[in-house]
């Protein structure tokens, strides 16, 4: 260290209670995707956009196998396989989304359980992609140590995820309640990109990218009710890849 400077803890998010501005119930990530699953769409704008544009990903896909952490209902292994990706295994929490994930024929296999924890066979994937699960899971240096496990020497990571900027702003992750359509949310966790950016750099990745969805004119005249959120941003993408 450098004579004169002090080492100091540069701080952290608190909990996203801290933050909330919209004060909506708020379900586990069980209870609230087990009910969401009954309409649950996506937005290929908070991601496909990100990862259709990354170097990284674009030519590695083909023939790659591919582990989907936290597949929900199958939007991003149909857009894998459609970008040439090989064998594409789905991991998900949630009983009730991957029951739709299974029926849109898109994966080689599809497993219950944790992205942290898979229990899939170490050095088995070519690369790893996880969209929008993150600000759900406390721990992240588990979750980085998990991918790092699954990968081959050199393997892929891409992850997309809420971008902190709206988590602070107290905006949760959210859905109609698909009976009442009163606004139900999901508990959240706050991460700091840089602690994304120090826990993957921590379990051996490379960071090769850091990649932000801003919402623009054109999403604006697509989706009207977007227009207050013009010029932020919803999301972020970080590919990396494993260190050999
Ligand atoms: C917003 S959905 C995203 C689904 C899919 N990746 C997509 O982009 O359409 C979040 C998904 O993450 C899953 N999830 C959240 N935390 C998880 C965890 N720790 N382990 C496994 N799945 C988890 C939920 O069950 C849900 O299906």
């Amino acid at each position: 260290m450098i004579a004169g400077m002090t080492s100091r803890d540069p701080g952290k998010p608190l909990p996203f209670s801290h933050y909330d501005r919209r004060q909506y119930p708020t379900l586990s990530v069980e209870e609230g995707y087990a009910l969401w699953s009954r309409a649950y769409l996506g937005e290929d704008r908070f991601d496909l956009d990100l990862l259709g544009s990354s170097a990284v990903l674009g030519p590695t896909l083909e023939g790659a196998s591919v582990l989907d952490l936290a597949c929900g209902t199958g939007r991003i292994g149909r857009w894998l396989r459609a970008r040439g990706a090989g064998a594409v295994t789905g991991v998900d929490r949630s009983g009730e989304m991957l029951r739709h994930a299974e029926a849109l024929g898109v994966y080689a296999r599809l497993a219950p359980g944790d992205i942290t924890a898979t229990g899939l066979p170490s050095g088995s994937m070519d690369g790893c992609v996880c969209s929008m699960a993150l600000c759900h899971v406390p721990d992240l240096g588990a979750f980085f140590a998990e991918c790092a496990r699954v990968l081959v020497p050199g393997g892929f990571l891409a992850v997309v995820d809420y971008h902190p900027y709206f988590l602070l702003q107290g905006i949760p992750t959210h859905f109609p309640h698909p009976d009442t359509g009163a606004q139900v949310a999901i508990e959240n966790v706050v991460h700091a990109l840089s602690a994304v950016h120090r826990e993957a750099r921590a379990r051996g990745f490379v960071v090769e990218e850091l990649l932000e969805r801003f919402v623009d004119e054109e999403w604006v005249s697509a989706q009207p009710g977007y227009a207050k959120h013009l010029g932020y941003p919803v999301t972020y993408a970080v590919t990396a890849t494993l260190g050999r």
